[in-house]
């Protein structure tokens, strides 16, 4: 069966052997089922674990459900959510001087979680951002790639309140570094763990995102970006201020352009939604 989609701008022609429903809009609903549904497949068990742990607005997982999701994560491979590293896509060489568009796919998304997928072909970048409020799992699926990500300094804490000009957010840095799939999970809080966070695809890249809850501009949970700065550049600061490491400026900025990402259908196995959690 030849299935036709979109990933990155360009419409490719993945032949497989075996498909999943498509999504549709005419598509029946699954009708809920009882809590005594076996949970038979990674996916349905990540489900399944979310509707526990995340209750809306203000939840921040305790170090057990984190250690709950991450542990179903960790074991979670590419083909879980229909994906192969033979698709062309994870195949696809990068044209020089081309900044290729980051797709995207969501799974499953309420008021409380959301799992999404990304796609970066290599050299694509998802921007500085943060995200407020939330927590979010980084699951690297497949490829290679770099990860920066910062905390604000909290200016209680510190007294870089005096020196920071208004428009700039003193930020220390939590990761900067080259991941290959398989890796385990990276967490980051509303307040720590890296909650701003940029990618940089080396290759071709899937990274599975649990997000709790998702970005809302109604509840004030929007997207912002930024551009960093390294802390050093400031030139009205002392000897011993310039030498402190880890810490860079973050500047927020115009949504840039890079932004911008081609939402694609999801095409893995499909959740069985429930009424209730699994626990209850
Ligand atoms: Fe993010």
């Amino acid at each position: 069966m030849t299935i036709e989609v979109r990933l990155a701008g360009v419409s490719k022609s993945i032949r497989k052997k075996k498909c999943y429903r498509k999504t549709n809009s005419k598509r029946k609903q699954s009708p809920p089922r009882p809590t005594s549904t076996p949970v038979s497949f990674p996916l349905q068990r990540l489900y399944m674990s979310c509707k526990d742990v995340f209750k809306g607005i203000g939840t921040v997982p305790s170090p057990t459900d984190v250690q709950k999701l991450c542990h179903i994560l960790d074991g979670m491979m590419a083909e879980d959510v229909g994906l192969s590293r033979n698709l062309q896509f994870f195949k696809t060489r990068s044209i020089v001087g081309v900044t290729p568009k980051v797709a995207c796919t969501t799974i499953y998304q309420s008021e409380k979680f959301s799992l999404c997928i990304f796609f970066l072909p290599a050299n694509a970048v998802i921007p500085l951002h943060n995200h407020p409020g939330m927590t979010v799992f980084n699951k690297l699926l497949l490829g290679k790639v770099h990860i920066k990500s910062y905390d604000l300094v909290n200016s209680s804490d510190s007294n870089h309140e005096s020196i920071s000009p208004s428009h700039m957010k003193l930020a220390s840095l939590k990761v900067d570094g080259v991941y290959s799939a398989p890796c385990d999970t990276s967490v980051l809080y509303p307040t720590s763990g890296g909650n701003i966070h940029a990618f940089r695809a080396i290759t071709p890249c899937a990274i599975l995102d649990v997000m709790g809850p998702p970005y809302s501009k109604k509840d004030g949970r929007d997207c912002s970006y930024y551009r960093d700065i390294p802390y050093t550049t400031m030139p009205y600061m002392s000897g011993e201020e310039r030498e402190r490491e880890g810490y860079w400026w973050l500047e927020e900025i115009e949504v840039p352009k890079e932004s911008e990402m081609e939402g694609i259908e999801y095409m893995g196995p499909r959740i069985i939604e429930t009424q209730t959690s699994s626990s209850s």
